[in-house]
């Protein structure tokens, strides 16, 4: 898609951080924009910045996991602008971290809910109705470069934002008949309130966590998140593959480079010399490039001891089988 102007965008969790990142770029473009969140709060301070612009943006309340309610969004969007969207951004995602072996049915059902099935119920919803109408359109996924590698404090996290990643390439095929496009966003670390979930934006119907989550792991958490991409950035990195229509957006000079490496270790895994050449690997010194993707890829924000010393990543105080002592700082 090479000309953004008069366009109608549909973001989920476009309130704020990457979301609202596209929302203000979009419009910058000449975009009619939808912004639906979760969080009133997002919605309004997000209404508030778009208030004094000559823009057409907007708001609906949606929880990305109500199916019922998505529906209704969508209708809501069709009254309001006489059409449904010609682009369709699902941001929407939630994080929380703590051992994978102390996660709770909650855990999962939260973050897989959101981050999966959120996108799972946007392209169920909107797909039909973008093929009808007949326009061609792009659709972007966001997944995270968690996509890439396992999470052995982001279980939930990991599983569903490969899942994502998968997801969105299956369509990717399957839409492309339709001439509609479609896109995978992978940043790393990105300057947004993601931190604010676990204690903001996890409704109580979850129950509790198995992790360790309180006010001091989640300004941990903050900031490093601090010293992350700027939204701006990434949505101007997605902008750029949707008119250049390329799959795989990782918002970085070398991240096509920085996903050889880490998709590297599958073949390893498949045998026990491969296995050892692994942890050989892990132990060793990086290599020079390594190093420099690895700074590329995090800018500073790493999981280092102090964050652990804060109680981050650890398991919520009644799981007594978790052993923080034999744990490494991912
Ligand atoms: N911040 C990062 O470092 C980072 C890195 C990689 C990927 N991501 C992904 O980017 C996406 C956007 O996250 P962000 O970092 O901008 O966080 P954010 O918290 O700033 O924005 C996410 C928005 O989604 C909304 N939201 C949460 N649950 C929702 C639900 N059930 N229904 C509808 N809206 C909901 C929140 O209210 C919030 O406004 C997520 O999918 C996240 O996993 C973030």
């Amino acid at each position: 898609m090479k000309d953004f102007t008069g366009k109608l965008a549909f973001i989920t969790g476009g309130a704020s951080g990457i979301g609202l990142g596209q929302a203000k770029r979009l419009t910058e473009r000449g975009c009619r924009v939808v912004i639906a969140d979760y969080s009133q709060e997002h919605l309004d301070a997000a209404m508030e910045y778009f208030r004094d612009k000559d823009v057409s943006v907007h708001a609906i309340r949606l929880d990305v996991t109500d199916r019922d309610g998505f529906a209704a969004a969508a209708d809501e969007t069709e009254r309001v602008f006489g059409e449904t969207p010609d682009l369709l951004f699902l941001t929407a995602g939630v994080n929380v971290f703590g051992p994978a072996e102390a996660s709770t049915y909650g855990d999962f059902d939260w973050v897989l809910g959101v981050c999966l099935g959120g996108v799972i119920n946007g392209l169920v919803t909107f797909v039909p109705r973008m093929i009808r109408k007949g326009k061609g359109g792009y659709i972007a996924g966001t997944a995270s470069y968690g996509a890439f590698g396992p999470g052995p404090i982001t279980a939930p996290y990991a599983c569903a934002k490969s899942a994502v990643l998968n997801l969105m390439e299956s369509y990717m095929m399957a839409l492309k008949p339709y001439g509609i496009g479609v896109s995978c966003l992978c940043p790393a670390n990105v300057n947004t309130n993601i931190y604010q979930a676990p204690i903001a934006g996890r409704p109580a119907r979850y129950g509790r966590s198995g992790y360790n989550v309180n006010e001091k792991t989640q300004q941990a958490v903050a900031q490093v998140n601090s010293a992350g991409l700027d939204p701006l950035e990434v949505a101007d990195w997605l902008l750029a593959a949707i008119e250049d229509e390329h799959f795989l957006v990782v918002p970085y000079e070398h991240g096509a480079r920085m996903v050889e490496l880490e998709y590297r270790r599958m073949p390893l895994y498949c045998s026990a010399e491969g296995m050892r050449k692994l942890e050989e690997m892990k132990k060793r010194p990086q290599t020079e490039e390594e190093k420099m993707l690895f700074d590329e890829r995090e800018r500073g924000g790493v999981f280092n001891g102090d964050m652990r010393a804060t109680g981050f990543g650890k398991a919520a105080q009644d799981v007594d089988w978790v052993s923080d002592a034999q744990k490494p700082i991912y």
